[in-house]
């Protein structure tokens, strides 16, 4: 049995790639963290200094970029072009411009190809923004995980002190939600939940509870 194909999607900071880890780790299911592709090409582009709006340069770019997610179940490290980029793509920097890198159509129409190979004959946890609606239409299970702004920016910024970075809890809320008004209004995938999703809403409950739920709706679709 190869497995089915669980579809996370929702707005920024909910806890997607927390909860899509451990739900992968559970099923031995192959994690696919696609917004890491997003901020690969992201970090390059910046890198090169080319334009974020010139969306047939940054498609080019793209054609000539390998990106390589290592299958993990710790922090899925990510490889772009044989180098580490792991750290460098959570930068405040790459953060800022993911969004405008993420509205070209051309972008996502090569990024949502890697992804849907990426995803064959492998039992999958795919989390972004658009894979219930786009990348994997036919999931067998779609989740839609949202938790209120100031809960989001909160456990992000809690996340950040762990880490021993400082922010600031006014700035990541301001952050997240214009990356989540970018990622809604743009006009190729936008940001929205599939007719068929189950909606989570985790701003009152425990990374264990959100994990137990899904799993149990998992094992349903098994
Ligand atoms: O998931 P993460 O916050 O790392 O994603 C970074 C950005 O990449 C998102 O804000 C969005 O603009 C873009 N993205 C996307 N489609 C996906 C995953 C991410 O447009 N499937």
């Amino acid at each position: 049995v190869k497995g089915i194909q669980i579809a996370i999607d929702g707005p920024a900071a909910a806890g997607k790639s927390t909860i899509a880890k451990i739900t992968a780790e559970k099923l031995g299911y192959t994690y696919i963290d696609t917004g890491a592709m997003y901020r690969a090409l992201t970090h390059k582009a910046i890198e090169q200094g080319i334009d974020i709006n010139d969306g047939d340069a940054l498609e080019n770019l793209l054609k000539e970029t390998e990106i390589i997610l290592l299958p993990s179940t710790v922090v899925q490290s990510v490889i772009m072009d044989g180098r580490d980029v792991t750290d460098a793509i959570r930068s405040e920097g790459v953060t800022r411009y993911v969004s405008a890198a993420a509205t070209h159509e051309g972008v996502r129409k090569r990024m949502v190809e890697k992804q849907r190979e990426l995803s064959e004959g492998t039992g999958v946890v795919m989390d972004g923004r658009d894979i219930g609606t786009a990348v994997l239409p036919d999931a067998e299970l779609k989740i839609f995980m949202t938790a209120s702004v100031e809960e989001r920016a909160l456990r992000r910024h809690i996340e950040n002190e762990k880490r021993g970075i400082t922010s600031s809890l006014e700035q990541l809320k301001a952050e997240i939600s214009e990356r989540d008004r970018a990622d809604s209004e743009r006009v190729v995938s936008p940001l929205k939940q599939a007719e068929d999703a189950f909606l989570i809403d985790t701003t009152q409950m425990t990374i264990e509870e959100v994990a137990g739920k899904i799993s149990k709706l998992a094992e349903a679709g098994i």
